[in-house]
C-alpha cells in the first residue's frame, strides 16, 4: 500500500490528520514549517485548524505587510476578480497605475517597471536586463546571500546548500565574501571587516572575471542568510567597486520592500541608489506578484515582450497591489514599522545579555534574527535550539519563522506592519519565555 492508499479525508479540526494527509502526497515541509496548520488569519492573528489563536511574527513569510486578509484587499480581489482575472499581455486598466504608483515610491532616476509574478522571476527578469544592457554575463553576489530557488537564481545565491543542489551553477556567477558582522574575526571592528570583505571581493573578482561584469547583485540585508545588516561603509565601497566595474548593481529588494524597514524601500535607508530594484512578497499582501523597477534606457536593450508571463502583472494582482498601496499610505505603515522597529529593538539588548545562548538579535526593521549558540565565545551554532525555540514559541501561541541562516541556527522574526503594540508586546513575552525555557546547560 502506498501512502495515497492510505490517505483519508482529513477530519476538520484533526491538525494530525492534515499533517498526514500532506505526507502522503506533498512534497515534505522543511523541519520548523511543521506544527501549525493554519485554517485562517486576520490582521497579525493566525487561526489552526483546531481553532487555536497564534499571534504572527511571520507575515506568512515577509508577505503580509499589510496584515493577513486586510478587507481592503480582501474587497478589491474579489471585485476584480468578478471581472476580469487574465488578459495574459494585453493592456488593462490597471497596469498602468500599478506602474505609475511604484515609480513614485521609487523616485530618481527609475522610469519604467516589468511585471513579474514570483521573486525569483523578477530576479532572473533583472538579470536579463543587465545583461543586454551591458553586453556583458558575469553576475556578481554575496556570500550567505538568498535570491530564489529556480536554477539561475539558486547560481547568485550565497547559501552553500542553495548552490550545491543546482551545480553545475551558470557560468559566469561570481560569489564574493558578504560582511558577517557577528562572526568577524575578532580583532577587526565591524567598519574594518566590512573594508576587508570589500578588499577580499575585489580580489576575488581580479581572480576569477574575465573582464565580463555586468551586474552586482545584493540584498539590503541578508534575509534568508540570517537577518546580517552591513554598515554604511560598505554602501560606499559597493558603489565604487561598481562603479570601476561599470557594473549595474541590482537591488534584491524581494522581502524588504513596502515599508518593512520602516522606509518604503530599504535602499532609502542606506542611502544607496541601485540601478535595477526587484519587489514582491509585500507588493500584493499574498496574491503572487512582483516587478522588477529601473530605467528606460537599460529594458530597452531587450527586444519587446520577452520579458511578458502567464501571469505578469495580471488584473487580479495589479487589483491587489494598488489596494496594498492605499493601506500602506493611508494607514501610515511605514512610519508603524518605524515605531514597532524600536519596541521590538529594544527587548534584544537585555536578551543578549541575560538569556544565555542568545548570541546576537539583530535587523533591519521589522526584518529581525535571533542568533543562537552555545555561549558568546566559541559561537558555536545552535541549530537544535532554534528548532525548540520555533516550538516552544507556537506553544505558547506565537508564530516565528523556521530557523534560517547558512548555520540554520537564526530564529526570523517579521511580524505584519498592522501589528498592535500590545500583541507586539505580547508576542516578544511568548518568544521571550521560549526563549528562557530552552536555554540547555551550556555556560554564558
Ligand atoms: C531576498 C529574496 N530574493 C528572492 C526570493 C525568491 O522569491 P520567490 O520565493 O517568490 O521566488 C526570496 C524568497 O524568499 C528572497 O527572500
Amino acid at each position: 500500500m502506498n501512502g495515497l492508499d492510505a490517505m483519508t479525508t482529513p477530519r476538520q479540526g484533526r491538525s494530525d490528520e492534515y499533517r498526514a494527509a500532506e505526507a502522503a502526497s506533498l512534497w515534505s515541509l522543511a523541519p520548523g514549517h511543521d506544527s501549525i496548520v493554519w485554517e485562517s488569519a486576520r490582521g497579525a492573528r493566525i487561526r489552526d485548524v483546531e481553532g487555536r489563536e497564534f499571534i504572527d511574527f511571520t507575515s506568512g513569510v515577509l508577505v503580509a505587510n499589510t496584515g493577513h486578509c486586510h478587507p481592503t484587499v480582501v474587497k478589491a480581489i474579489q471585485e476584480q476578480a468578478a471581472r476580469l482575472l487574465n488578459c495574459y499581455d494585453a493592456p488593462h486598466p490597471l497596469r498602468a497605475e500599478v506602474a505609475r504608483r511604484l515609480l513614485g515610491y521609487a523616485g530618481g532616476r527609475f522610469d519604467a517597471v516589468a511585471l513579474c509574478t514570483t521573486g525569483a522571476e523578477c530576479i532572473d527578469s533583472a538579470v536579463k536586463i543587465a545583461k543586454a544592457a551591458t553586453k556583458r554575463f558575469e553576475i556578481v553576489s554575496f556570500s550567505e546571500a538568498f535570491h530564489g530557488k529556480s536554477i539561475s537564481t539558486s547560481s547568485l545565491s550565497g547559501m552553500p546548500g542553495t548552490r550545491r543542489l543546482v551545480g553545475p551553477t551558470v557560468p559566469g556567477s561570481i560569489v564574493v565574501p558578504f560582511p558577517n558582522g557577528y562572526r568577524r574575526p575578532a580583532e577587526f571592528d565591524v567598519d574594518q571587516w566590512a573594508n576587508l570583505c570589500m578588499d577580499m571581493a575585489e580580489e576575488v573578482i581580479r581572480i576569477n572575471s574575465i573582464g565580463q561584469v555586468a551586474a552586482i547583485i545584493i540584498e539590503p540585508f541578508l534575509g534568508a542568510g540570517g537577518a546580517h545588516v552591513a554598515p554604511p561603509v560598505f554602501w560606499t565601497r559597493l558603489r565604487r567597486l561598481a562603479d570601476k566595474l561599470d557594473a549595474l548593481v541590482i537591488m534584491d529588494e524581494v522581502q524588504s520592500a513596502f515599508g518593512r524597514t520602516g522606509n518604503f524601500f530599504a535602499f532609502q535607508g542606506h542611502g544607496f541608489e541601485p540601478d535595477l530594484l526587484c519587489v514582491a512578497k509585500g507588493i500584493a499582501s499574498g496574491v503572487p506578484m512582483s516587478a522588477v523597477i529601473g530605467r528606460h534606457d537599460l529594458f530597452d536593450a531587450l527586444p519587446a515582450g520577452v520579458l511578458s508571463s502567464t501571469y505578469g502583472g495580471n488584473p487580479l494582482a495589479c487589483a491587489a497591489c494598488l489596494a496594498t498601496l492605499d493601506v500602506i499610505d493611508s494607514e501610515g505603515l511605514v512610519d508603524r514599522a518605524k515605531h514597532l522597529t524600536t519596541v521590538f529593538h529594544g527587548r534584544f539588548a537585555a536578551w543578549m545579555k541575560e538569556i544565555p545562548g542568545v548570541g546576537d538579535a539583530r535587523g533591519m526593521g521589522l526584518s529581525m534574527g535571533i542568533e543562537l549558540v552555545d555561549n558568546h565565545l566559541s559561537k558555536a551554532p545552535d541549530a537544535d535550539r532554534a528548532l525548540r525555540v520555533v516550538a516552544a514559541a507556537a506553544r505558547h501561541g506565537l508564530i516565528v519563522l523556521p530557523p534560517s541562516g547558512s548555520l540554520s541556527n537564526v530564529v526570523r522574526l517579521a511580524p505584519p506592519l498592522v501589528l498592535s503594540d500590545e500583541d507586539a508586546r505580547e508576542g516578544l513575552d511568548r518568544l521571550e519565555a521560549a526563549l528562557r525555557e530552552t536555554v540547555s546547560n551550556q555556560g554564558h
